[in-house]
Parts: structure tokens; sequence; C-alpha cells
């Protein structure tokens, strides 16, 4: 594929911040993408550039790059690597390099007439495999760094809280998690006196501690009766929480050591059934991901985020280290779709749950959708299906779904 010309410009995201997108064109066809950005960051994630250093960037590698022909975006990619020449993208900027893989994925199933979706599980290798769609976590309750200073700052310490319903229509679970919202729009209003919405469109609830969130949301759960069974799930995000000089874990006044942050788990998982529980412990205490891996792995999906950041190397240890049997996939913390799709084939090829995943700062971008489809993710976040930027991906899912029910 050749191309024939590079756009790159300034847009804002969700949190009114720049971020960048990249327009390339080929005779024929013209494909737009743009990047997400993290708040609660994995300190191995790719280096992220800021946006006029970034503009800059693509302005001086665009001569190469109209010069040449790629096969496919493998190809692109693989070249995009070798001009920036690290391994944490800290010439090129992991940010820089994931718009223009972003946006010459999108142009080459263009320029194939194929649904992106299907051109990822081609190039995967799945293109025999059954598509399916991903099981929907939708992040309604917002704690940790997501919520700011909402709410004179008491709020839960535990970052995310999901419903997650037990089905692959991704048309029944927004209808259903509609139903979900409403209760707990009515319940959050009549309790608290003020609510207000973190980053990724839940609600922020006034509550220091976090099995309120649970609570709340297992009350919701029990009163929705009729629909497909609902899961609750929880991202931590305990580095969030985790004092690195005392090595321990800070919330409601108490100073956990890894091991008794694995008894208040337990506990907790012996009061809800969880399906999925993320970023239980800070990114390098591979003890305790170890010992709740020991005691739940068999129940519970134990995923790993800032853990593994998306990255083959933090993956490999993980497996290593038996911490997890899960992770979350998140392009922009490596920085290229062929990365990306190489963490999640050997994720999955040693028996791991992969849940695709939004940043807290998002744009109308819905090439995760197609992603999660093209590799056949077990599941897929997107915050709560409220916000534009959130709904974007929900609603391409909707889009799939129709397609491959056709
Ligand atoms: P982030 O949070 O996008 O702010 O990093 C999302 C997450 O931790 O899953
Ligand atoms: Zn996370």
């Amino acid at each position: 594929m050749k191309l024939n010309s590079i756009l790159a410009s300034s847009i804002k995201d969700s949190r009114g911040e720049d971020t960048l997108q990249i327009i390339l064109a080929t005779a024929k066809n013209t494909a737009a993408d743009s990047v997400p950005s993290g708040k609660s960051k994995g300190s191995f994630e790719a280096v992220t550039k800021n946006v006029p250093d970034t503009l800059g960037i693509v302005n001086d590698l665009k001569e190469k790059i109209l010069k040449k022909e790629f096969v496919d975006p493998f190809e692109f990619d693989e070249y995009l690597l070798s001009l920036d020449g690290t391994t944490d993208k800290s010439n090129l900027g992991g940010n820089t390099m994931l718009a223009l893989s972003l946006a010459f994925w999108r142009l080459f199933a263009l320029e194939e007439n194929l649904p992106l979706y299907r051109v990822i599980a081609a190039l995967s290798g799945r293109e025999h495999n059954h598509l399916h769609l991903p099981y929907l976590m939708f992040n309604l309750i917002n704690g940790g760094e997501h919520v700011g200073n909402a709410i004179g700052g008491v709020h839960l310490p535990f970052q995310e809280y999901f419903i997650i319903p037990s089905t692959e229509s991704a048309i029944v679970s927004l209808e259903q998690c509609s139903d979900v919202i409403e209760k707990l729009k009515e319940y959050t209003t009549n309790k608290y006196p003020t609510i207000a919405q973190g980053d990724e469109g839940g609600f922020v609830v006034p509550e220091a501690d976090p099995e309120k969130g649970l609570e709340i949301l297992a009350k919701i759960k029990d009163e929705t009766q009729g629909g497909v069974l609902l899961n609750l799930g929880l991202d931590i995000a305990a580095n969030s929480f985790y004092n690195k000089t005392e090595n321990t874990y800070e919330f409601l006044g108490n100073h956990f050591t890894t091991l008794e942050l694995t008894n208040y788990y337990s506990q907790l998982l012996n009061r809800y059934e969880l399906l999925s529980v993320e970023d239980p412990y800070s990114e390098n205490d591979y003890n305790g991901f170890k010992s709740l891996n020991g005691l739940w792995g068999e129940k519970l999906w134990l995923i790993g985020d800032d853990l593994t950041t998306t990255n083959s190397d933090r993956l490999a240890k993980a497996i290593d280290e038996e911490a997890i049997n899960g992770l979350i996939i998140k392009p922009n913390q490596i920085g290229t779709i062929s990365e990306t799709i190489a963490v999640a084939m050997t994720a999955q090829n040693n028996g791991f749950k992969t849940v695709v995943s939004h940043r807290s700062g998002e744009t109308l971008d819905d090439f995760i959708a197609d992603l999660a489809v093209g590799i056949g993710a077990d599941a897929f976040k997107s915050g709560a299906p409220i916000q534009p930027e959130r709904m974007s991906k929900y609603n391409r899912l909707v889009e799939i779904e129709r397609e491959l029910n056709a």
C-alpha cells in the first residue's frame, strides 16, 4: 500500500486536553484515527510526547514514509519501530506511533474492502475462527484517580466498579445497563445530597469505604431481575494507594501489608460474587498477585493492567510468576497495533483472558471495538455508556453485532 498524504493535527479529548489525530490517504481512500490518554498509568507504558512535539515528529517522518510502499500493516508498524529504535518508544513517542499505526490499519481495511475487525482477525491468524463479541464491562461507579476533588475530596479508593452482563450481545448488554443506570441514578441521588461523574462517566459516591461501591451495585443488581445474569467486577488500580516507602497499601486509615490486603480481598470475594478483579496490587507486587491467584484464580478473572502494560516482557514475567490469569489490552500502552496483537495472542495461547480497554481520556475513535472482535477478546471496557467518547465504541460493537448476525 502506498500513501499519498499524511496529515497530523491536534484535537481535544474527553478531558478537554490536546491529543494527536492522524489522517492518512491513498489514491482511493482516507482514514482518520486519534489517540487516548491514561491518568492512572503504569510505569512500564510507552513514552508519551506532548502534542506539539508529535506534530513536529510526524512532519519530519512524512517524506520518508511517503516514499515507501508497504505490503501490509505489520510491515508499516515494523518500519515505525525501526525508525524509533527504542524499547520504550522514547524517540517518536508511543502516541505518535499509535496514531499512525491505527490509521494505517484502518486504511488498509478500506483498501481491501473489508471491515476492520475482519482484517485484524485474518492478520492475527484467526480468520477461520468464529467471530464473537466480548462481554461488556460497564464502569458505573468511579473512584481513585478518576474523580479528582469531586464532592469535597471524599471518594472511593478503588477506581472502577463494573456491571458485566453475561451475554455476548452488545445490544442486550446495553439495554440492560440502561436499566441499571436508571436505578443507580435514583438510588444515589436519593442517598447523597450531591453526586458527580468521574472521568469515565460513572457516578462518584462520597464514601471512603471501598466496599460501599460493591454494596450499591449488588443491591441494584438484585433489583434488576428478568434479563441476563449481571456480574460484578472491579478495577482496583492499587498503584494509586500504594506507599512505596512503607511498602503498604493505604485506605480507610489503614496501612495494609500485602498479606493483610490479600486477606481483605478474600473477605470481599467471600461476600460478593465477582467475575473479575483488575490490578489489586501495585505494579511490582508479584507476591500479592501470586497469592490472590493461588487462592482465587480458579473462579476469578485476575486481570493485570498496570502490571502488564500490554508489553510482551511484562506479560512473560507475569506468566512466569503465575501472577494473573488475564490482562488488559490497551494499544496506547505499547505503541503499535502489531505489538498489541502479538501480546494478545501470546496471552490467549497461555490460556489468559483478554480484556480490550479504552483510556480515561478518550476521543470518538472506535478502533478498539474492531480490535476486540478481531482478536476474539473475552471482554471490553469503555466506561459508562453515557459520554459520547465511551458510546462510540459500544455503538461500533452494536454495528458489528448486526453485521455478524445478518
Ligand atoms: P487510565 O485508567 O486510562 O486513567 O490509565 C484506566 C485503567 O486503569 O484501566
Ligand atoms: Zn486498570
